[in-house]
């Protein structure tokens, strides 16, 4: 079943619908966002286009900030790493999460201030953790034993010394796809508790000069619905602060429970609203806190598909109807999977909507695909859509905000899509359509 574009507002309207909170369908059942029709956006813009409500993005990030007061709210800047977007979080008042050079070198160019910036990554080079020290992020978390070396040899090579957390892996299952799970114990991320290398790596750091452990952190997956895997997640960090502080004399004063938080691609999908989560992770920090006499620490999260997935539409033109009868009807849109990897990768399902006139009349099982020289390039698969489509009409995405852009090629040679901001009837650009010329534009002429 397809949720289409809501005409009222929701009751929870940040994840009761799909579409982004400012869009609506107008009388003649053209869906405007931002108070901008996007059959206009997809004329004076083209197609394939991402279209960010960007009053719906900055209403996310303070339901964020809401939702945890005293808390360091950190976008997770691999869900889409654009400087216009890392602008908008950081006048938000959200920290910046960035897993590596390219991604803090956009933080940079974006003025996020370097001090709200946490570097991630679970294999960080030497020259990505200069360009840390000498831009002096924020904090470095610590996922593996040969990066406290190379953070101490750096620090040393540049007499800094980076704040930095352990990346706990805490063995929780988070019961998402298998792709996006990060918490269990076989996890090639952080030092496994239960193999007890966190202690190890504890022990190790405290006789390091140039990294000094301010805390620790664990991300325990992505697309996870439910409380129950973040309200552990904060039960077992406390438990290890209290352990260690006990154990080893060390009270540590931060913690960073990761990021995670589902959000709605369809209507079969079920997350929970902001602040209820919220609630639920604050109470179960201060519950462990004072069952182990732990004084509270600063707490960070890391949203990234929460704050921007549901902020954003992707705008298609159909180029073709294949009707094989008794089989399927295949729709043809303008890209697929190289702006959109995620049907292919997680098989991953978005709504879809028909945008540039009214649903009215019959409906028609159809399978959405892309353009790409690949029958795994689906857009959609098995979607009631208008029977009467036809090549030229436009078709929405919605929730296309995460790990879409951020995981773009140029498969089959496709130029990137452009990305246009709407609000208040406004439009400004985000990103510029890529051209043939950007495609080639590496390329050596022999
Ligand atoms: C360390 C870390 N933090 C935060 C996130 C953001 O996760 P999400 O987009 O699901 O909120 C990720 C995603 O993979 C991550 O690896």
């Amino acid at each position: 079943m397809t949720t289409d574009v809501p005409s009222e507002l929701a009751r929870e309207p940040l994840t009761d619908s799909p579409w982004p909170l400012t869009s609506a369908r107008d009388d003649a059942g053209r869906l405007r966002i931002g108070g901008v029709d996007v059959a206009d956006l997809a004329a004076s813009h083209g197609t394939p286009l991402w279209v960010v409500d960007e009053e719906d993005l900055r209403t996310r990030c303070r339901a964020y900030v809401d939702a945890f007061p005293d808390v360091w709210v950190a976008y997770a800047s691999k869900a889409w790493c654009a400087v216009g977007i890392l602008q908008i979080v950081a006048e938000e008042g959200l920290w910046v999460d960035v897993v590596s050079g390219g991604e803090l070198h956009t933080a940079k160019v974006a003025g996020v201030p370097m001090d709200r910036v946490v570097f991630h990554g679970s294999n960080k080079s030497l020259a990505e953790l200069r360009m840390a020290a000498q831009l002096g992020v924020g904090r470095v978390v610590a996922d593996s034993f040969e990066e406290l070396e190379r953070l101490e040899n750096v620090g040393d090579e540049l007499d800094h010394t980076f704040a930095t957390w352990l990346r706990i892996t805490p063995g929780i299952d988070a019961h998402t796809h298998e792709y996006t799970r990060t918490g269990h114990d076989d996890s090639k991320f952080g030092f496994t508790l239960s193999l007890g290398l966190a202690d190890t790596a504890m022990r190790r750091t405290a006789e390091l000069r140039h990294v000094d452990v301010v805390g620790i952190h664990a991300h325990i997956g992505s697309q996870i619905f439910g409380t129950d895997p973040f309200v552990a997640n904060a039960e077992v960090l406390i438990a290890l602060l209290a352990r260690w502080r006990d154990e080893l004399g060390v009270t540590l004063a931060e913690c960073n429970l990761g990021g995670g938080m589902g959000v709605r691609y369809t209507s079969a999908d079920d997350p929970v609203p902001i602040g209820r989560y919220g609630e639920a992770v604050l109470a179960a920090v201060d519950r462990a806190c004072e069952e182990h006499g732990y004084p509270r620490p600063q707490l960070a999260v890391e949203p990234g598909r929460a704050i921007i997935a549901p902020a954003v539409v992707t705008l298609y033109e159909i180029g073709t109807v294949k009707r094989l009868e008794g089989m399927t009807t295949y729709v043809s849109v303008d890209g697929g999977m190289s702006d959109n990897i995620r049907p292919a990768l997680y098989q991953a399902e978005h709504d879809v909507a028909l945008v540039n006139r009214s649903v009215a009349g019959e409906l028609e099982v159809c399978t959405v695909v892309g353009k790409h020289c690949e029958s795994g390039d689906l857009v959609r698969d098995r979607v009631p859509l208008p029977a009467d489509l036809a090549p030229g009409d436009l078709l929405a995405v919605a929730a296309t905000g995460a790990y879409t852009a951020s995981m773009a090629s140029n498969y089959n040679r496709l130029p990137r899509p452009a990305a246009v901001l709407v609000r208040a009837g406004e439009v400004r650009t985000l990103q510029r359509r890529e051209t043939y010329e950007d495609v080639v534009a590496r390329d050596a002429i022999l």
